[in-house]
């Protein structure tokens, strides 16, 4: 049975008003435990309004959502219980830090679920490491931080709560490509620990080429793609009348093979580009080798051996060599 289920949810704002807006439409959607699902659209498609429904922070205008089979509206308390097992991490960090010090930010999560004082202490240290977050940050204001740690604070408040599923929304816009790749590390580090399953929204296409093993592509409320980074990557025409691109490596290796390179069709990583790139190389250069040989031979073979006239008339004036025990054959 697939952890999370959608069915027919669709969300429209403001109804009624002249500002009424459907955000989502008619979303069939599944993960299952352990996925690691990239969610991919351009501005406004929706995806902000579509993860919200997922631990209940919006209710769907019409269809529903399960989480483990059962609605996550079936009960208020079931919809309180769903936010610790599926924990979300908003686009804008800022309106997740609120408590006087990072600690206390941090242990909010924890303390809402009514655990003990130890414990609560416990997962803070574990969730501040997680996200590379020292012991000197602890009593600092959450508002003096920088963009970067703001955004690592605020994954640790919800990772603090230890939750089945993490949904991450744009958790590495506006930092520099260091500070990107240990975010994504922290991430990885925390599906591996505790076998979550992780959605992700990102407008960084390199970033879910390397990590992700699905794609989820939204466009105007819609899932219109939903497949392996091989598979939604290979589209690039398509990718780019949605409004987006495909990552550069796609790019790259699409150019090539109109080029006459014969590429395989699944590169979406510079690494994967360059390990195909190396091992045409080394097919060309094995062939390169053996044609430089074939000619060589043909060579040999056109070309008159090169004997001193002495050494022929001496070859042919040489008696054969005869093994007296052989039969007879003759030895060269
Ligand atoms: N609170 C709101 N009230 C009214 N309309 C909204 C609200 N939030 C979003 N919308 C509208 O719903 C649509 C989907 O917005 P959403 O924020 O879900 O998109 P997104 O894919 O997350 O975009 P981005 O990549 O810019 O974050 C947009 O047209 C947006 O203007
Ligand atoms: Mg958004």
């Amino acid at each position: 049975m697939a952890l999370i289920r959608t069915e027919n949810l669709s969300h429209t704002y403001s109804t009624g008003t002249p500002f009424e807006r459907v955000a989502v439409h008619d979303i069939n959607f599944t993960a299952e435990k352990g996925e690691y699902v990239g969610i991919i659209g351009a501005t406004g498609s929706g995806k902000s309004t579509f993860i919200q429904h997922l631990n209940g922070l919006l209710k769907p205008t019409t269809g529903n959502v399960y989480y483990d089979g059962t609605d996550i509206h079936e009960s208020k308390k079931h919809t309180h219980d769903i936010r610790f097992k599926v924990g979300l991490v908003f686009q804008y960090p800022e309106y997740q830090l609120f408590e006087s010090t990072v600690f206390d930010d941090i242990a909010f999560g924890p303390k809402n679920m009514g655990l003990p004082e130890d414990e609560i202490r416990e997962r803070v240290y574990e969730a501040a490491g997680f996200v590379g977050l020292g012991e000197s940050f602890m009593e600092k204001s959450p508002f003096g931080l920088s963009g970067g740690e703001k955004r690592r604070a605020a994954i640790a408040g919800v990772i603090a709560m230890r939750p089945e599923v993490l949904i991450l929304d744009e958790p590495t816009a506006g930092l520099d490509p260091q500070g990107q790749a240990e975010i994504i590390r922290n991430i990885m580090s925390y599906k591996a620990t505790h076998g979550a399953t992780v959605l992700l929204v990102t407008h960084n296409m390199e970033e879910i080429a390397r990590n992700v093993n699905r794609i989820v592509l939204l466009n105007k409320g819609n899932i219109v793609m939903d497949g392996t980074p091989a598979h939604v990557f290979s589209e690039s025409e398509r990718l780019s009348k949605l409004g987006l691109a495909a990552p550069k490596a796609s790019l790259i290796a699409a150019k090539l093979r109109t080029l006459g390179l014969p590429l395989e069709q699944d590169i979406y990583t510079l690494k994967r580009l360059r390990k195909n790139l190396n091992e045409l190389k080394g097919e060309s250069g094995k062939l390169k080798a053996e044609n430089e040989q074939h000619e060589i031979m043909a060579g040999q073979m056109n070309r008159p051996p090169v004997l001193q006239q002495e050494d022929v008339t001496g070859q042919m004036n040489r008696p054969p060599v005869w093994d007296a025990n052989d039969g007879g054959e003759q030895h060269a």
